[in-house]
């Protein structure tokens, strides 16, 4: 386990991690060497060879083999140096080992979404043991993002309609930040997550231990605890401030006007519904772009979220 932290690049957190880097150092610096040796030289040459006074003419070249071989041949060596560098990592950021955990990633405006095969979901949050190859079955939605964790050097566009799959195995434990790379809409910004790498046992630990509140936690706190979670409050305040969703502050008992002139008093099957099918009975003046949490949230997860909605009176 290589621990050192460059002064540029995030830390070494995956297998591919320190070979990426071997690969970009190398550009780096065999590009800045080139640099220097062209900068200087014309430099050099523009003083050197500065026209005075039209005496001191130099030869004129029309030209020269050895200079012809010498700039075609050095830079296609080191061109193919780096493809088959770069295509052996290549083929092994895009072959899977048989021996992974498959997890499925969803992404939609605007978090993340992990499913384990176990039953064990997790929103914003992906939790992996260490030393386990990792494959991510990943796609949207709605709109094209990218899911990307620099710790890991791995970056795979996510799409709507079709799967694209990216692996990696964390080789550290520790918190590490997910970004989406791909611009998709006003959220974009927000997208973030985190993947936190368990020891083993600690993993196996988590996976069983599922969902529900912790030992002496409320419904009330647990709903507390999911709204944040699963990035509720990116639309919805509890302050009564307006935002992209309406807001929570009273908003159990209050009646509300749907966009098709209806109204209705917002119940726990209200709740309910809007969580799981969100487009059934959309409350008038906002646009319709909640996303469902149809096979993300439990019913015990529902429980809290009703539970900590109906706390937040005016
Ligand atoms: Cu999702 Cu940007």
């Amino acid at each position: 386990m290589d621990t050192t932290r460059s002064l540029f690049l995030p830390p070494q957190g995956s297998t591919v991690a320190s070979d990426v880097d071997a690969l970009f150092g190398f550009i780096i610096w065999v590009s800045l060497f080139f640099f220097l040796v062209v900068t200087v030289a014309t430099v050099y040459f523009s003083i050197k060879y500065k026209r005075k006074s039209g005496k001191g003419e130099t030869t004129l070249y029309l030209e020269s083999m050895a200079l012809e071989i010498t700039w075609t041949v050095i830079p296609t060596i080191l061109l193919m140096i780096i493809f088959v560098w770069g295509f052996q990592d290549f083929i092994r950021l895009h072959i899977v080992p048989a021996n992974s955990m498959e997890i499925k990633v969803t992404g939609q405006k605007w978090f993340w979404s992990f499913n384990y095969a176990e039953g064990a979901t997790g929103v914003g949050e992906l939790t992996v043991p260490v030393n386990q190859p990792v494959k991510l079955l990943m796609s949207s939605k709605d709109v094209i993002h990218s899911f990307f964790v620099p710790a890991f050097r791995i970056k795979m566009d996510v799409l709507p309609n079709r799967y694209t799959i990216t692996w990696f195995e964390a080789n550290m434990t520790g918190e590490f930040e997910i970004y989406c790379t791909e611009f998709c809409g006003k959220g974009h910004s927000e997208m973030w997550g985190t993947v936190k790498v368990l020891p083993k046992d600690e993993f196996t630990k988590w996976l069983e231990a599922g969902s529900g509140p912790g030992e002496g936690e409320s419904m009330k706190e647990y709903g507390a605890r999911m709204f944040v979670k699963n990035a509720c409050n990116t639309c919805h305040s509890i302050d009564g401030s307006q935002n992209v969703g309406p807001t929570f502050q009273g908003l159990f008992g209050r009646r509300e006007v749907m966009s098709d002139g209806t109204s209705i008093t917002v119940d726990e099957n209200y709740i309910r519904e809007s969580i799981l099918s969100p487009m059934a009975k959309q409350v008038t003046g906002y646009d319709p772009v909640m996303p469902t949490y149809q096979g993300i949230l439990k019913d015990v997860d529902i429980d809290g979220l009703i539970a900590y909605i109906k706390s937040l009176e005016n």
